[in-house]
């Protein structure tokens, strides 16, 4: 592939030609290789044709692409989204003499019907064989799709969308292959008109930043289309599961993501207890077919990896916490840094950097001072000539204390004659936050509040590079010990 392209985030996945949605089969090997798969039209820069690729990783963000995992069986079937898992214990009898074999569990898309077939690896996740006895669950319906399987002390649990009937089924298998139907959940949160790629696993808990050692059981559910921002979007549910079934702790409908260009969240299997991994697809069905990058030759690309967590808020009460996974082999040069960055304006010129991609972070103290009307910190990235830039900033007081702000509205490169481009987004919380990050990489840009308590990830297309960061804060009590760090990223491409 090539990443040259002016497009091409530098520390995101995007596939190396052609298009790319949802994240598939992710799992960790025993050696701290992480697998991510995805739904692969290699022939095409829009969706159809789906096979699933592969890309492999030692830290989440420098990826070696791999050949294609899973190929269509013929021309009229698609090889769509689900899961994969290690069957260590061979389980599925496939794996006589080896404790690393690994099973993919998909959906095949025909026009008249989708059914869920299995593949297994004993090459590690590098090459697949579909099971001869496929079908393994066929409920003759054609909206019935993206299997996310796990392990639940002595058998294996599937989630899976009828996608049209807002209703998630819960199957299980002590074998992989012979799948029962054990319960379902219908009708939970903004249904949109459709379910899908759901997710049901263990979210370990935090209090005040730090672990509690409890894990609560999540359901997760992507919809499409019908987000409240349009397009797609992805819900979460905390709750109890017992292995057979799982019942929601509140009737609250709760976004993951505060943007648009967040979709079909899939964790990884084979994390260390209480770790929980997940990476999303990065765009939104209402526009994806059509963003400016074909001409670079690929379309679309991955969230950042993020670690989860459930944490309680105030009055609110449970949210999913996500931290981008340890920046550390990414992070370069600290283009800036400022311990006392109390109503203070700082520019950064990221030009010579190479890779277009920045971090920044601001911590604030823990202490919730009180602050004045017009506390806030805010940002931009523009262009050296100054006609195009991408803002956002938080809210410390006035009416709209506790908001976070994002606009993508002054950039040439895409959205003023699209019908679904929304420019603005932003969120509430009820106390003050302690943290904003934000990764910046060339056409997208994530933002994490109050330790990723709330975050949003936002795809952008300028004309011109973005290249220079304005930073600052003002209106802020005097004294506050507020830090400041920008870091330009290295780009894992080269
Ligand atoms: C979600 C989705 C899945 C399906 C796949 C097809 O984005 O529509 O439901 O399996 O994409 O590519």
């Amino acid at each position: 592939g090539d990443y040259t392209g002016r497009y091409r985030p530098q520390v995101h996945f995007s596939p190396p030609k052609g298009f790319m949605n949802d994240p598939n089969g992710l799992f960790v090997d025993k050696h701290g290789i992480w697998h991510l798969y995805y739904q692969y039209n290699p022939t095409e820069l829009v969706a159809g044709n789906q096979h699933w690729g592969h890309a492999t990783s030692r830290d989440l963000y420098h990826w070696a692409n791999q050949p294609i995992a899973l190929f269509p069986p013929d021309e009229r079937t698609g090889v769509f989204s689900g899961s994969a898992v290690i069957d260590a214990k061979n389980t599925s009898g496939f794996f006589p003499d080896q404790d690393d074999g690994v099973v993919a569990i998909y959906t095949l898309n025909t026009p008249e019907n989708q059914v869920q077939a299995i593949a297994y690896s004993r090459d590690g996740g590098y090459t697949f064989t579909p099971y001869e006895g496929n079908p393994v669950i066929d409920i003759q319906s054609n909206q019935f799709r993206d299997p996310k399987v796990v392990w639940y002390e002595d058998h294996w649990v599937m989630v899976i969308a009828h996608s049209t009937e807002f209703k998630i089924g819960i199957y299980t298998s002590r074998d992989l292959k012979t799948w029962s139907p054990s319960s379902s959940v219908s009708y939970l949160g903004i249904l949109g008109l459709q379910y899908e790629c759901p997710n049901l696993v263990p979210i370990p808990v935090k209090a005040n930043g730090s672990s509690t050692g409890e894990q609560v059981w999540t359901l997760f559910i992507s919809i499409n289309p019908g987000a409240p921002l349009g397009g797609a979007t992805m819900l979460y549910f905390p709750g109890d599961f017992d292995g057979y079934s799982f019942v929601p702790h509140d009737s609250a409908a709760r976004l993951a993501d505060f943007a648009k260009d967040n979709y079909a969240a899939q964790f990884f299997d084979g994390t260390a207890p209480g770790e929980a991994v997940s990476i999303a697809w990065a765009n939104n069905w209402q526009y994806t077919n059509v963003l400016p990058t074909a001409n670079e030759g690929w379309r679309s690309i991955m969230s950042l990896p993020r670690k989860n967590f459930l944490t309680r808020l105030e009055r609110t009460g449970w949210a999913l916490v996500s931290e981008p996974y340890d920046l550390s082999p990414i992070l370069n040069s600290r283009l800036s840094h400022d311990t006392d960055f109390v109503n203070k304006t700082t520019d950064v010129d990221f030009s010579s950097a190479g890779s277009g991609a920045i971090y920044f972070s601001i911590k604030l103290p823990d202490s919730q001072a009180r602050y004045g009307d017009e506390a806030a910190f805010s940002f931009a990235v523009s262009a050296p000539s100054s006609k195009e830039s991408v803002k956002g900033g938080y809210m410390f007081g006035g009416p709209n204390a506790g908001h976070a702000w994002l606009d993508r509205g002054n950039t040439k490169g895409f959205g003023s004659d699209n019908p679904f481009w929304n420019d603005r987004f932003s969120v509430a919380q009820v106390s003050a936050a302690r943290s904003i990050w934000g990764v910046i990489d060339r056409s997208v840009l994530e933002l994490f509040i109050d330790d990723g308590a709330y975050s949003a990830t936002m795809l952008f297309f300028s004309e011109e590079p973005l290249t220079l960061l304005r930073i600052g804060t003002e209106g802020m009590p005097e004294g506050t010990s507020i830090e400041l760090e920008v870091h330009d990223l290295h780009s894992v491409w080269r």
